[in-house]
This record gives C-alpha cells, sequence and structure tokens, in this order.
C-alpha cells in the first residue's frame, strides 16, 4: 500500500484509450481520427464525478442493491491512484472502477466503509461500471488495462474481485479464473465468484 500510496499520480489529467478493430492503445492523446477508433478518456475520481458514478451504481446493481456515498469514498480514500472514472467530450461520467489494495482470503464486506488496510498483499477490485448506453465499446476494458498498468508500476501481481451478477464470462475473458472453495459474504448476492488474475508484466 505504501508503495501505492507514494507512486505519483498521471502527470496527465486524461489518459485515452483508443480501440480499433477490437485491439486497445493508451496515449495520452486523443488519436481517434477515424469513425471506426472509439476514443476513451479516463481520470482518477475527482470531487465532481460522484453524482455520475452514483447514477450508475444505481442503475447496474438493482440486483444486489447499493452502497452508500460515504462507503464508496472510503475506497478512494483509501487509495486514489486506482480509482478511475472514464469520461465523455462533455465530462459526463460513463463508467467507473474502485479498487484498492487488500489482504487475507476474505474480500472486503459490501455496504460498510473500508477498514482500516494492515497489509497490501493484492489490489481488490471492488467494483466496475458502465452506463448502459456505453457498454460494449471497451470502456471497462479500458479502465482494467489502466488498473493493470498501475498495479505492475508499483510491484502488485495480483488482481482479486468477487465476480456478482453473472459477470463471472466478462472477467474469464480478462484473464481472471475462480478461486476453488472460497467463501463470499452472502451480502455479494447468490452465485457471487470469488475470481484472481496473476499479473506479468
Ligand atoms: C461488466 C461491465 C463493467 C463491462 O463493461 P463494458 O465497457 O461493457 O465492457 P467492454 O466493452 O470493455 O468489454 C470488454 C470485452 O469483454 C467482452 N464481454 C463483455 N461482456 C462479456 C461477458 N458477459 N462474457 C464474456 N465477455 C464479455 C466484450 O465482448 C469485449 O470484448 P472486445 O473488447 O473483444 O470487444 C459492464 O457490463 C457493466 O457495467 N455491468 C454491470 C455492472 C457489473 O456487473 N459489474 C461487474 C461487477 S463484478
Amino acid at each position: 500500500m505504501d508503495a501505492l500510496r507514494s507512486a505519483p499520480s498521471c502527470p496527465i489529467r486524461y489518459v485515452h484509450y483508443i480501440k480499433q478493430a477490437g485491439a486497445l492503445f493508451r496515449s495520452p492523446l486523443n488519436l481517434a481520427v477515424t469513425p471506426l477508433w472509439i476514443d476513451m478518456k479516463i481520470q482518477e475520481i475527482d470531487g465532481e464525478n460522484w453524482h455520475g458514478i452514483l447514477e450508475i451504481q444505481g442503475e447496474a446493481y438493482q440486483e444486489i442493491g447499493l452502497e452508500d456515498l460515504e462507503v464508496l469514498k472510503s475506497k478512494l480514500a483509501a487509495s486514489p491512484n486506482t480509482c478511475f472514472v472514464s469520461l465523455s467530450d462533455q465530462g459526463t461520467v460513463l463508467g467507473y472502477l474502485l479498487a484498492h489494495p487488500w489482504n487475507g482470503s476474505t474480500p472486503p464486506k459490501l455496504f460498510e466503509p473500508l477498514p482500516d488496510i494492515t497489509a497490501s498483499e493484492y489490489l481488490y477490485l471492488h467494483d466496475m461500471a458502465v452506463n448502459s448506453q456505453s457498454k460494449g465499446q471497451g470502456i471497462g476494458r479500458a479502465m482494467f488495462e489502466e488498473l493493470v498498468g498501475v498495479a505492475l508500476k508499483t510491484g502488485i501481481q495480483e488482481i482479486r474481485l468477487v465476480a456478482v451478477q453473472g459477470s463471472g464470462s466478462f472477467w474469464s475473458f480478462l484473464g481472471f479464473r475462480e478461486i476453488p472453495g472460497a467463501t463470499v459474504c452472502s451480502s455479494y448476492g447468490e452465485n457471487a465468484v470469488l475470481m484472481e488474475k496473476v499479473l506479468t508484466a
């Protein structure tokens, strides 16, 4: 965690990911010069993004319930370098990702502010969601690639998450595998699955 806290924030305000024919390219500039290229602007979360984040959360998690703003903010406070939004050209939040260092075999409880983190064995991807109109454009994958980049820069070699609402196939597509025999708190909903991805530079 100390490494994450001391990692410099991105010196450019936005990072762009360009998706072209399925491939993602990271760039400080918008290089999406043809209609077939999709530009995704990603930045660390700032105060004015919370309204948009809550709207997307409300749309995405009807099945398992919503977390209070205080709970979401506790994730950002613990690890600002690993929490992102994707923004439209007009500044609308299209998607968000919240991740923080964690340790041990039990994921943090849902609906509760994050307790003090005593050790950092891996990054825990608490939540990623994209608004319904923006799904399928590569925003989720781009935010995840940004997280992997920060993890590798800070020497973290593993990311874990609890796949909810049947999202396991999406995470498998991104290289996660189920941790056999793991128990997940019932607040994550039925069929929630603990998954991990070991990172290689
Ligand atoms: C999961 C979620 C964040 C994905 O975001 P997204 O921006 O739509 O995903 P992307 O467009 O980046 O998809 C990345 C790739 O995954 C693939 N994919 C998407 N959903 C998939 C699924 N259910 N199973 C397998 N692959 C899937 C896409 O085809 C895409 O492949 P491509 O890059 O080759 O085109 C989004 O669907 C969402 O907000 N879901 C509701 C909230 C949620 O359940 N979050 C997960 C909590 S654990």
